[in-house]
């Protein structure tokens, strides 16, 4: 079963997290447009002179993730004098209880990524971490492999009402259409002039000259681009994703998009 965090932990958050009926979560793999996708959502739900606007504007962080857990991080959850929450979670599908998100009536956005340029990110961002580079290397093709289970276990839910499943490659290419699209599956009223300021504002320049201080991580925001994985791969590495996602992905109607 593709994991990210441990089961155990996963467990004892999970228990803690009392869903409201209005709660958002972007879900996704890591280094897929998590970040990007609440800060879209942030913008289309909250005034933005108001506190949750600014409670929520340092996006990246481990605060944010249900799986990163403690009761008292779920206690002040539950006492914010808020109307709505955006949340994340990096687990796969398998691993929470839907049904109970559901009746509880959780408004949950998948946002996926093509693997390459997600390996690519991930990759940059991991670079600082202390293993040899070769074994980085090999780490990142087997994530690989863990990201299109995790696009599987979403993608079986993707008819379910309280389910979207969104692609960095089509935000990239034309922001306003799928901030409607968001907005539209979060219930709220949105004009196409409301959608494209809101584009303008998380595009990725915008957002790194505004977050880049903000983020836990070095090289957090790199390039916020499609295609960089150019750069870094090699026709063998490539033709062995192609593979990969080409057996893994064949019952399904997804194409991901490798440039622009
Ligand atoms: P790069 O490493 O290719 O730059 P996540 O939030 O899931 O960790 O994903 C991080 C990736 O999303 C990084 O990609 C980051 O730069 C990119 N990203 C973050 N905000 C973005 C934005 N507003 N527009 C486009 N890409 C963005």
């Amino acid at each position: 079963m593709p994991l990210i965090g441990h089961p155990k932990l996963v467990d004892f958050a999970y228990n803690d997290w009392k869903p409201w009926e209005n709660d958002i979560v972007v879900s996704s793999y890591p280094k897929t447009g998590t970040t990007w996708l609440r800060d879209v959502c942030r913008h289309i739900i909250y005034e933005h002179d108001s506190l949750e606007f600014e409670f929520t504007k340092a996006l990246a962080g481990p605060h944010v993730y249900l799986e990163l857990g403690s009761e008292v991080k779920y206690d002040l959850w539950e006492k914010l004098p808020w109307k709505r929450r955006v949340l994340g979670t990096h687990m796969s599908a398998e691993m929470m209880n839907l049904k109970r998100l559901r009746n509880s009536g959780v408004k949950i956005i998948y946002v996926m990524r093509n693997p390459k340029d997600q390996m690519v990110s991930m990759f940059n961002m991991s670079k600082n971490l202390p293993f040899p580079r070769k074994r980085k290397q090999n780490m990142f093709v087997k994530k690989g492999e863990g990201y299109l289970d995790h696009i599987l276990s979403w993608y079986a839910h993707r008819n379910d009402d309280n389910v979207l499943l969104v692609q960095y490659e089509d935000m990239k290419q034309n922001p306003a259409p799928e901030i409607l699209k968001v907005a539209k599956f979060l219930g709220v009223d949105m004009s196409d002039e409301q959608a494209d300021k809101i584009a303008a504002l998380t595009s990725f320049e915008a957002t790194k000259a505004r977050m880049q201080n903000l983020a836990l991580l070095k090289d957090f925001f790199n390039k916020g681009t499609v295609g960089k994985w150019k750069d870094h791969f090699t026709v063998a590495l490539s033709e062995r994703v192609d593979q990969q996602v080409e057996e893994k992905l064949a019952g399904t109607d997804i194409k991901f998009k490798y440039t622009l």
